[in-house]
């Protein structure tokens, strides 16, 4: 069972992965806009990562007793300088999630709820990954600058990266939950 007040900051965090997506898929929207379908492939397998982040807070409220209640969504920005600055924007967000998460863990230790921060365990390693993904990408972006032939090079790479997330998101979840995906 969940105290009001953290199935209330649940809640907002599926309204804050949920944007996570549509910043994704926006910023997935601009890169093949501008000829680079590797970096909006990367963009791409990122939104299903942050569908996936929202359905596991949104099955386990439910299973929690609780109800999901979804808010808008809010805008995201869809035109951007350059790879540097999309991949600086997307460092900047994901930081604000990984204190995001952090709060609602103080707040599930303060309310000495077990099962919620055994619950958001997996997204506090979750997010370190994410980081540093970002981290990764924004070194070779410095390391490239204004070289047209690295950043095509860069494109090429990012274009193989893969999906290991369910794309039907809610049949993904029984795995997802045990760790085995996501
Ligand atoms: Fe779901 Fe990228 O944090």
């Amino acid at each position: 069972m969940l105290s009001k007040k953290m199935e209330e900051a649940l809640n907002e965090q599926i309204n804050r992965e949920m944007y996570s997506a549509y910043l994704y898929m926006s910023m997935s929207s601009y890169c093949t806009t501008v000829g680079l379908k590797g970096f909006a492939n990367w963009f791409m397998v990122q939104y299903h990562e942050e569908m996936l982040h929202a359905m596991k807070l949104y099955e386990y409220v439910l299973a929690q007793g609780g109800h999901p209640i979804l808010k808008a969504i809010k805008q995201p920005p869809s035109d951007f300088e350059s790879m540097a600055n999309a991949f600086n924007k997307t460092l900047e967000h994901e930081q604000f999630i990984t204190k995001s998460i952090n709060e609602w863990m103080d707040l599930a230790i303060a309310e000495k709820d077990h099962a919620t921060q055994i619950f958001l365990q997996w997204y506090v390693t979750e997010q370190v990954e994410e980081e540093g993904n970002d981290n990764d990408i924004i070194a070779q972006l410095k390391l490239i600058g204004k070289d047209t032939q690295g950043l095509i090079l860069l494109d090429r790479e990012l274009a193989g990266r893969i999906t290991t997330v369910p794309t039907e998101f809610s049949k993904g979840i029984a795995a997802a939950m045990k760790g085995t995906a996501g």
